[in-house]
């Protein structure tokens, strides 16, 4: 498949776990690309933009959760922005259901323009706070893991 979006070292955030999470995000972008541009058919769109949908929402809390928890400064400012990436995935799947089923190739563009200046300006900035208030050290990266799921459910 023609990759639609590729992944580089300028979107690694530089922490592993969190670096996986966002090749899934783009995986399942270029997977919705590829399926548009092969006429897939609705259906498979569809089942796409669910999984897209889903996946965004929990790597965001999680992202959140873990911003939260270290105290990062500018939570609020990067919760609005993937509250609104999440509209926009409601917007798409609103046009799914009403039997608007075209999604167009500059959807697709704004999108990949959203994914990507997100995680290379917005991540990248927790990131580095991570790293400067000592957030990455292997002791601390495996308390989250345990941690994480309780912020979750806050
Ligand atoms: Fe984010």
């Amino acid at each position: 498949m023609n990759t639609f979006v590729t992944w580089t070292d300028a979107l690694s955030v530089g922490i592993d776990a969190i670096d996986a999470q966002h090749r899934v995000l783009v995986d399942l972008v270029n997977e919705m690309h590829d399926a548009m541009v092969r006429n897939y058919g609705n259906q498979v769109v569809d089942d796409i933009l669910t999984r897209l949908a889903e996946y965004a929402r929990i790597h965001f809390a999680l992202e959140e959760g873990l911003m939260r928890m270290q105290g990062y400064p500018r939570l609020e400012e990067h919760k609005q922005e993937h509250l609104d990436l999440i509209s926009r995935l409601n917007d798409l799947r609103a046009r799914f259901d009403s039997g608007n089923t075209k999604l167009s190739m500059e959807l697709m563009d704004l999108l990949k323009f959203w994914l990507t200046t997100h995680i290379m300006e917005s991540d990248q900035h927790y990131a580095r706070f991570f790293v400067e208030s000592g957030a990455l050290s292997s002791q601390a990266q495996r308390s989250w893991i345990f941690r994480i799921w309780d912020h979750l459910n806050d």
